[in-house]
């Protein structure tokens, strides 16, 4: 398991997240923790509860963002969920427990993949025995009984000489494969019937007879389908579930995302019932239950949870006093300044700069921003966040889809191969829309 420090963890958010130091301490210490939690001895360890973070801040501050990043570092079964999508037993929507069951299926491959990646070597030595069972002549592999067996060695150490040259790559074999020709199923499943419609998928896929058929291919595919024969025989599928429900216990993660929505401000109207009712499905979750899942039962008492919202209508303090006492850690986005929006568009490695020159490099045209033309652009989207609605770095994205809009439109005609964006043609382009706030207000 590759585990960073705090400090690596906050390094790496650093490539594409500006500012917001508060926030990307808080997640890199619980990531960290979680790895902590792991070398105490087993006794406490059990005793060590997952310290659950809520970030709150305003739209397109990064928070979304935090949790994209974060998930590509955790070595940890990751999984990124709004609350939104989940309602109360008996509506539409996804039960909560789903949850539970997609991070445990993203467990199951991450273990899968690292046991492949494991027996490799193992099944390329065993996949290369069997193309050359394929390749060695046939009357050779009758005569054998007689014929001198140092003498079979030799060919067939001739031929894996040839094999690994390359030199039957476009040879064609005879090779028993799985005959994917399976009938297709599709079961129409609502609110709660995940768990149906999981098992009876499986049950249909144990019950169909495995079919193999014979056909061509060419050794170089072979030798790959091989190796997957032969990693999948090598490998132990109930110790991969067995080490997979473990990891998703002792170190998953969820992002619960869009928190705020299923926050009620006020107890007594009717569409907050359902809202109240979610939280309070997610709650058994949080707090620690066991979800049946197709690999086993889960526990979910040390899954950490992460979770994230604007909190413009409600405050944490609106959720149900039980899941708020779940949440101990809050940690507050600061609403971006001029100074963040410049360093959003120029220095994060998916800066969008970068990715508008990138773009039109692939019209043989070099984009460039003057200094200037930059601080216009952030001082345009500042300007529109505070007239219109703040939408946060959001914004960037589309006062600089206006602003290049001509530009994109025509580049492909363009006899100039280097464009210079000056603070005057930034002007030219948006001032007009700077004038009159109702324009604003609907073109950026
Ligand atoms: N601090 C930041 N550094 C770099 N890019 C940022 C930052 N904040 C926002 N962005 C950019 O703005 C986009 C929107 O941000 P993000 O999705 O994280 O918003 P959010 O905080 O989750 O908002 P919401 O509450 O609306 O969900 C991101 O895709 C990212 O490109
Ligand atoms: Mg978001």
């Amino acid at each position: 398991m590759k585990t960073l420090t705090p400090r690596e963890i906050m390094d790496e958010l650093n490539r594409f997240i500006i500012g917001q130091s508060k926030a990307k301490k808080a997640v890199s210490i619980a990531l960290r923790n979680r790895w902590r939690r792991q070398m105490v001895p087993k006794e406490l360890r059990d005793e060590i509860a997952p310290k659950n973070i809520i970030m709150i801040g305003p739209t397109g501050v990064g928070k979304t963002e935090i949790a994209r990043r974060l998930a590509k570092l955790a070595s940890a079964p990751f999984l990124k969920i709004e609350a939104t999508k989940f309602t109360e037993v008996g509506y539409v929507g996804r039960d909560v427990e789903s949850m539970i069951r997609d991070l445990t299926e993203l467990s199951v491959n991450m273990v899968k993949k690292e046991e492949q990646e494991r027996v490799n070597e193992k099944a390329k030595v065993l996949a290369e025995e069997r193309i050359l069972d394929l390749l060695m002549p046939r009357r050779s592999r009758a005569a054998a009984a007689n014929e001198d067996e140092a003498q079979e060695d030799i060919s067939r150490e001739k031929i894996r000489t040839r094999f690994r040259t390359g030199k039957f790559d476009e040879t064609f074999v005879d090779l028993e494969v799985p005959d994917r020709a399976l009938p297709i199923i599709e079961i129409f499943s609502s609110a709660g019937m995940e768990e149906m419609d999981m098992q009876i998928r499986d049950m249909f896929g144990n019950m169909l007879p495995k079919k193999t058929k014979k056909r061509k291919v060419k050794v170089k595919e072979a030798y790959e389908i091989l190796i997957q024969e032969e990693s999948k025989k090598l490998i132990d599928a109930d110790k991969v579930t067995k080490d997979a429900i473990e990891r998703v216990e002792q170190s998953g993660i969820i992002f619960l995302d869009e928190l705020d929505k299923i926050a009620s401000r006020d107890r007594t109207h009717g569409p907050d019932v359902s809202r109240e009712g979610v939280q309070r499905d997610i709650l058994p979750i949080v707090e620690g239950t066991t979800v049946t899942t197709k690999y086993g039962m889960v526990k979910t008492d040390h899954i950490l949870f992460i979770a994230a919202g604007a909190f413009h209508m409600s405050k944490p303090s609106d959720l149900i006093p039980e899941l708020q006492g779940r949440f101990p850690i809050r940690v507050e986005l600061d609403a971006l300044t001029k100074d963040d929006f410049y360093r959003i568009i120029t220095e994060p490695e998916n800066a969008l700069i970068k990715q508008y020159r990138a773009l039109l490099a692939t019209e043989d045209i070099e984009l460039d921003f003057n200094n200037d033309a930059i601080e216009e652009i952030t001082d345009i989207a500042q300007k529109v966040n505070e007239l219109t609605e703040n939408i946060g770095a959001r914004r960037l994205y589309t006062v600089m889809e206006k602003l290049l809009d001509d530009i994109s439109f025509t580049a492909p005609d363009m006899k100039e191969h280097s464009i210079t964006i000056t603070k005057e043609y930034v002007r030219d382009k948006l001032g007009e829309f700077l004038q009159k706030d109702d324009l604003s207000r609907y073109i950026l």
